[in-house]
């Protein structure tokens, strides 16, 4: 029997992922050590193999091939926009993508002017401002603390993850609009579905007793 790869986003969604898959009985005991370096880890009974990536690589992973399954977030799916097939929403990791910015910003919005917008998803933000609401912007990418952006007069708004609100709060911004519910996904790699159908179908019937 050939191995079944995993790619998990690294961070909390892998710590749930493996939560939940020890609870239907795949276990991979030398990942849990925290201070571990090493990359990918193996469950030889189950002829399984885990490896952790950072999160925006995971679709690249599974689109090549080089996992057959991974678990990262819809966000991460739809700006990455890879060839893959999405098979479950792991339910957990809820949060949304959403327009913020100071209350202020809600007027120049509505406006239909070209405004700047900051964003770790330039994909995601130029879809919604140019498709879904036919408007042109200027979209700057950044790679974290985005809601910096409009408190420092980089951009009008941002286009962010939104989960419990608290770090917009903390820094006097709002949710203006929302573009979509966010969770984690179980994505498989199109040829592996096809190879590999009994064993991952097996995993999703399992995995659907325990979500
Ligand atoms: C994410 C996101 C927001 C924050 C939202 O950032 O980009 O900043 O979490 O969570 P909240 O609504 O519960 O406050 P992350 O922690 O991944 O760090 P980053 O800003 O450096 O990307």
């Amino acid at each position: 029997m050939r191995y079944l790869t995993f790619a998990l986003a690294k961070g909390r969604l892998a710590r749930k992922t493996l939560d939940i898959f020890e609870k239907i009985g795949i276990t991979c005991e030398e990942m849990k050590d925290p201070d571990t370096r090493k990359l990918i880890f193996t469950n030889e009974e189950l002829k399984l193999r885990f490896f952790l990536a950072k999160a925006s690589d995971v679709p690249t992973y599974v689109e090549y091939g080089a996992a057959d399954i991974g678990v990262v977030g819809l966000d991460t799916i739809l700006e990455e926009g890879r060839n893959l097939l999405e098979v479950m929403d792991l339910g957990f990791g809820k949060c949304r993508m959403c327009v913020c910015g100071p209350e202020s910003a809600r007027e120049v919005l509505k406006r239909n002017e070209i405004i700047r917008v900051a964003s770790k998803y330039p994909n995601i933000a130029k879809d919604y401002f140019n498709n879904k609401k036919n408007q042109t912007v200027e979209i700057i990418k950044l790679n974290g603390s985005v809601e910096l952006a409009p408190i420092v007069g980089l951009s009008e708004v941002i286009v962010d993850i939104v989960e419990t609100g608290t770090t917009l709060r903390e820094n006097g911004l709002d949710v203006l609009e929302e573009i979509c519910p966010l969770s984690a996904r179980m994505v498989v790699n199109q040829v592996s579905l096809r190879m590999e159908h009994a064993r991952i179908q097996k995993l999703l019937t399992d995995l659907n007793t325990v979500l």
